[in-house]
């Protein structure tokens, strides 16, 4: 079944000059297919120079977003139409011009996770790979506005030795990893190293033995002197982390890091998008220049 659905998927995208990019969190199989895996900045970046006609972005729809504001003149489908990010959607244009207005010196760093129009009214981006980088960036005196993921915030302005303004929002994924889970995990793993990603809570972060974006997490596990992980980040990532060091052990932290949205993503529905060729993410492009502004000093300075 799945090999008939994967054939077809290989013809349509040499048929339709497409190329497939998948998250880390992405199903096994849809990863297995992709052309291209990695985090959120190394999709961006790979989205910014593709050559094809057609983009499959299986992942969640801000990331989607990304890849239409850099790559205007290319097709982005975005396999589910409903594979949103909750932290994503806690702010809004409305909330953050409000907060810009209470601190006008501000400027703005926007966490990649968020809307267009979000990125459109910021100054800079930022991922999970860059975001200490990106605050220290500014002089010392400067007033930081960080959206909207209070978590990732907070542990950018702890590693920068700066203060931010935080927006309250979380990822609902990681904010299920509590630190009892750790202290759990390390009684029954000794040996294993923990590493966890920033958006996970600050006591999380804390306990852990490295803190990083999916693809240092990644990097941290390829080291000779570590073969037991714990890993503190959606589920889905065990399965590259397997693949590429089939010798080591993976253990998740907990059976409740799962995103949902990055789930929906299924091999019939890549199938699908490609045969329909929907649904499309595209950006307005007086949204999309602003919004780009916003992605290309993250880029400079990264
Ligand atoms: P990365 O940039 O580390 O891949 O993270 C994206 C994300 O959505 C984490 O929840
Ligand atoms: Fe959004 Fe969290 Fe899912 Fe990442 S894991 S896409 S931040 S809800």
């Amino acid at each position: 079944m799945n090999g008939e659905i994967i054939e077809r998927i290989n013809q349509l995208r040499k048929e339709r000059n497409a190329i497939i990019i998948a998250h880390n969190y992405q199903r096994g199989d849809v990863q297995d297919i992709a052309d291209f895996v990695g985090d959120s900045l190394e999709l961006s970046r790979k989205a910014a120079k593709i050559y094809a006609d057609v983009i499959v972005f299986c992942g969640v729809h801000f990331m989607a977003e990304t890849a239409s504001i850099l790559s205007p003149d290319k097709i982005v489908l975005l396999p589910d139409a409903d594979a949103g990010c909750p932290m994503a959607d806690m702010i809004d244009v409305d909330g953050l011009r409000k907060l810009k207005s209470e601190h006008p010196n501000a400027k703005v760093v926007c966490y990649v996770n968020s809307s267009a129009e979000v990125k459109a009214e910021s100054d800079i981006c930022c991922t999970s790979a860059n975001a200490t980088k990106i605050v220290a960036s500014f002089p010392a005196d400067q007033e930081i506005i960080f959206i909207p993921d209070q978590y990732l915030g907070h542990y950018a302005a702890s590693q920068s030795g700066r203060e931010v303004i935080p927006w309250h929002g979380y990822c609902p994924t990681h904010a299920r990893i509590i630190s009892p889970d750790i202290e759990r995990m390390r009684q029954e793993h000794p040996n294993a190293k923990v590493v966890v990603h920033p958006e996970c809570r600050p006591d999380v972060i804390e306990l852990a033995d490295e803190v990083a974006s999916t693809s240092g997490i990644l990097r941290f596990s390829q080291q000779d002197d570590v073969q037991e992980v714990i890993v503190g980040t959606e589920m889905g990532i065990i399965h590259r982390l397997q693949k590429e060091n089939p010798s080591k052990k993976f253990i998740p932290i907990s059976e409740k890091a799962v995103c949902p949205n990055m789930k929906r993503i299924t091999l019939e529905k890549v199938l699908s998008s490609l045969e329909n060729m929907a649904p499309e993410v595209k950006v307005p492009e007086d949204i999309r220049i602003r919004a780009q502004g916003a992605v290309d000093r993250m880029m400079e300075i990264n």
